[in-house]
């Protein structure tokens, strides 16, 4: 389905670790709405070297950059406007990493210098991203900047650990640079919260089947996959959605408004 949403448009896309990723999904179907973009992942993620064939595919460039560097940040913008020629339209920011989780360490156990680098990478490398393309006026009007969150930046769920105040950080991030990009340049900033998904970052969080196939269960729509989140992520980077801002926007199948499901109350009839 190739309706040209994005077309003329120009962004950066990060975070494209492999074909599960959320990224990678948005990334091909931002090529097929006719966008152009580059993509870019931290270092180490190079190489694994997916990425370079989701560029061919794209028919693009890959600029590796650590989203927590301001340097590796305003190379990858730098270079990334000589090669498309023009500022920017969009940014995905696809980015999460706990060093807590991968770890297995609980909520009350944390390693406080993990909890500082959760942080860094999870949300403020998302305001380090816009802070550099206001600082270097790379933004075109009425561009679009989106981040991924989950629900645990609302609500607990333990075995989300520091990620769940990371998440709720950049929540808050999205609606503080929503207000200044908003009021300089008519640029809007939204995240999305994604159902639990099967990708990388996903899986490697502790007892991530069981909460998986309970979202699912109390879903009315069912979990949302990764391919439908990038088909949102795209309608929030075309001029449909020009309006909306500094939102956190749930993409979960309606599990966030659900109190319970039948299906749920079945299983807890006859204890
Ligand atoms: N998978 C889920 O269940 C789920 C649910 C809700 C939200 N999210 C969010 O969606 C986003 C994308 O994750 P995904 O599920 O596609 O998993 P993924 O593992 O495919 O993507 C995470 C990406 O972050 C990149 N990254 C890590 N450290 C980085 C750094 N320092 N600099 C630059 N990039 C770095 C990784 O290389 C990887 O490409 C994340 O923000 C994640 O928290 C995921």
């Amino acid at each position: 389905m190739a309706e040209n949403l994005l077309k003329g448009k120009l962004g950066i896309i990060t975070g494209a670790l492999d074909e599960n990723s959320i990224a990678w999904k948005t990334a091909l179907k931002a090529h097929n709405q006719g966008a152009r973009f580059v993509l870019t992942n931290a270092p180490i993620a190079m190489r694994m070297g997916a990425i370079k064939e989701l560029a061919e595919e794209c028919n693009t460039i890959v600029i590796p950059a650590d989203a927590t560097s301001l340097e590796d940040i305003e190379k990858l913008y730098t270079e990334s406007k000589a090669y498309l020629g023009g500022n920017f339209d969009f940014i995905l920011h696809s980015i999460g990493m706990s060093p807590n989780i991968r770890k297995g360490r609980s909520y009350g156990e944390l390693n406080y210098d993990w909890v500082n680098k959760s942080y860094d990478v999870s949300a403020i490398s998302f305001h380090k991203m816009m802070h550099m393309a206001e600082k270097m006026d790379l933004m075109n009007e009425w561009g679009s900047i989106m981040g991924l969150s989950y629900i645990a930046a609302q609500r607990v769920y333990p075995f989300y650990t520091d990620m769940a105040d990371a998440k709720a950080l950049l929540e808050s991030i999205a609606r503080g640079y929503g207000y200044r990009f908003g009021k300089s340049k008519k640029v809007r900033v939204n995240t999305i919260s994604q159902s639990p998904t099967k990708t990388t970052a996903g899986t490697g969080i502790d007892g991530f089947d069981a909460f998986y196939n309970f979202a699912d269960k109390m879903s009315p729509l069912g979990n949302a996959p990764a391919d439908a989140c990038a088909d949102y992520i795209i309608t929030m980077f075309s001029d449909l959605t020009r309006f909306v801002t500094m939102q956190n926007l749930f993409h979960d199948g309606g599990y966030s408004t659900t109190g319970i499901s039948e299906e749920l109350m079945d299983q807890f009839k006859d204890l």
